[in-house]
């Protein structure tokens, strides 16, 4: 059977590092309680000649250059993201022509927060579908274009930043030890879609606008989404808390990922955590923790690999996959 094999990744951020007490410049706030609430100390955010685009080429590059690859070796483009360069043609395919690859097909998915775990679903289907055999998957971020910058429930908490994966179609056994994506639990429901959202858009406001949100609600529904989907994937397989050896969440709040890992009973140390570097990148989150966490050689050839994020709409999903 054919799996979809994570054969690079990479990683790029905005050269401007903001912390906590430039915040309190901005807004009335203080480190104190963004780190108490969020684990947040630091974002990046991105200068006048960094777009969402410019931050996926580097990631992209970047995971070619560690999957020993060119963009030849590509025959497609997914890009997950809520900040896009242009309303359209698709990030992705400004990201396809910055590479220089005039073959195959980009386009983007939109899942917000949860972008990044739609991606990797949607390319390991097209994988496995036959119609592509390496993808390059990529999440990038400019949110500090769609905050509201007098806001201090909203600003504070996110980043700018993109990473990519490169997916390999390879042949496998059709068991859990298997390397590649192993299952997918995919959810949205849009009853929510009032408590995070961006108040424009060319067919109502015509506008970009800017983000709002009721926290509490957010966080009020988000450990019970996560733990949901990763007992679905778990159910999928036949796999337990046990067999995991990393959990990579989406990073938007330290609380809701301790909440999450206790919970399902991962403990602290199998939890890859970059919030308190990068604040909250939204589709970026995962696949820059991913690169942090193999850069460093954390994330090792063969390792149980759960990926889980919520964001708006809401949308919520997790990927079990082996490194
Ligand atoms: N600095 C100082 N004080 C602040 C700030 C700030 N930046 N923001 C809010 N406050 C104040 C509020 O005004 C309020 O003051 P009051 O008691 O005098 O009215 C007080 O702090 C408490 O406000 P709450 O909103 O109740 O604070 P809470 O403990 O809920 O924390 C937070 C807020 C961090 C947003 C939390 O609700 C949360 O993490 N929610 C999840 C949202 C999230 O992570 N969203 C990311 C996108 S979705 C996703 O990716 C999962």
């Amino acid at each position: 059977m054919i799996r979809s094999v994570v054969r690079g990744f990479g990683a790029a951020l905005p050269k401007r590092v903001v912390t906590n007490s430039e915040m309190e410049k901005i807004v009335d706030t203080s480190d104190e309680w963004i780190f108490q609430r969020t684990g947040i100390r630091q974002r990046h955010i991105a200068g006048a000649d960094e777009t969402t685009a410019s931050l996926g080429e580097q990631a992209a590059r970047a995971a070619l250059a560690n999957a020993g690859l060119t963009i030849d070796d590509i025959d497609m483009i997914v890009v997950a993201t809520s900040t896009p360069d242009n309303t359209f043609p698709a990030t992705a395919v400004n990201i396809q022509n910055r590479l220089g690859m005039h073959h195959g097909f980009a386009f983007d998915v939109q899942a917000v927060c949860t972008g990044f775990v739609y991606a990797v679903t949607t390319a390991d289907a097209y994988i496995r579908g036959g119609l592509a055999k390496r993808a390059l998957v990529i999440g990038a971020e400019t949110f500090s274009r769609l905050l509201d910058w007098t806001d201090r429930t909203t600003c504070v908490l996110f980043g700018d930043g993109a990473g990519a994966l490169i997916l390999e179609a390879t042949t496998g056994e059709g068991t859990n030890s298997d390397r590649g994506v192993l299952t997918a639990s995919l959810r949205s429901d849009g009853a929510h879609k009032d408590k995070l959202f961006v108040d424009g858009g060319p067919s109502s406001t015509g506008t970009v606008g800017v983000l709002r949100m009721e926290g509490r609600e957010v966080f009020k529904y988000a450990v019970g989404m996560i733990t949901d989907v990763i007992h679905s994937a778990f159910d999928a397989t036949g796999t337990t808390s046990e067999d995991l050896d990393w959990l990579v969440p989406h990073q938007a709040n330290r609380r809701i990922i301790d909440g999450s890992a206790k919970k399902l009973g991962i403990p602290p140390e199998k939890v890859v955590i970059t919030v308190d570097q990068h604040g909250n990148t939204s589709a970026a989150s995962i696949p820059l923790a991913i690169a942090a966490a193999a850069g460093d050689g954390r994330i090792k050839k063969g390792d149980l690999v759960m990926l889980e994020a919520m964001g708006g709409g809401f949308t919520w999903g997790a990927v079990l996959l082996r490194w």
